[in-house]
């Protein structure tokens, strides 16, 4: 199979998504394998939103978030409920928006280009799956309409994929 990310052309953040969520749905047509296809959210998500630094996933097990398919430079590994950025929407349950992550209490930084963030989390009806999360090198890189097309992708993800 070969797969042409589309040509970012859109001239509002809408069109983008809904550019996004069609290529999502081809890449994981035909798919259920959770690695294979967080593998490709992440390099959909990384090659075609500008001004991004990583985008991947945390995977939640036996407790704790544990590293999964990623873009970007090698990352922390297992992070905790509550803690960080991630840990924290996790235990939430809820997506976080940060501006600033020098200003987030607890921040874990793994890539020090990283100054803005965004994490998703990914919950399969009442049950915590994990988080998706995208890193920026600008400050207050990510807005409302990033949160709102980010998690109508991971509702493609979860409705693509099987999680045993
Ligand atoms: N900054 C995250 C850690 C993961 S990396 O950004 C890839 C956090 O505070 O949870």
């Amino acid at each position: 199979m070969t797969f042409e990310l589309a040509a970012q052309k859109h001239s509002t953040k809408t069109e983008l998504f809904t550019s996004l969520a069609e290529q999502l749905r081809s890449l994981l047509h035909d798919e259920r394998d959770l690695i294979a296809n967080a593998a490709n959210l992440s390099s959909l998500l990384f090659y075609s939103l500008p001004n991004l630094n990583w985008a991947g996933l945390y995977l939640l097990k036996n407790e704790e978030l544990v590293l999964g398919p990623f873009q970007g430079k090698p990352a922390c590994v297992r992070i905790k409920l509550g803690q960080g950025v991630c840990g924290t929407a996790a235990s939430r349950r809820q997506t976080i928006l940060v501006e600033n992550v020098h200003d987030f209490p607890g921040h874990i930084a793994c890539d020090s280009a990283s100054n803005s963030e965004i994490v998703v989390p990914i919950l399969k009806e009442d049950r915590l799956i994990g988080v998706l999360d995208l890193d920026s090198p600008s400050f207050a890189r990510f807005d409302e309409d990033d949160a709102r097309g980010l998690n109508e992708l991971v509702d493609i993800f979860i409705a693509a994929t099987s999680f045993d």
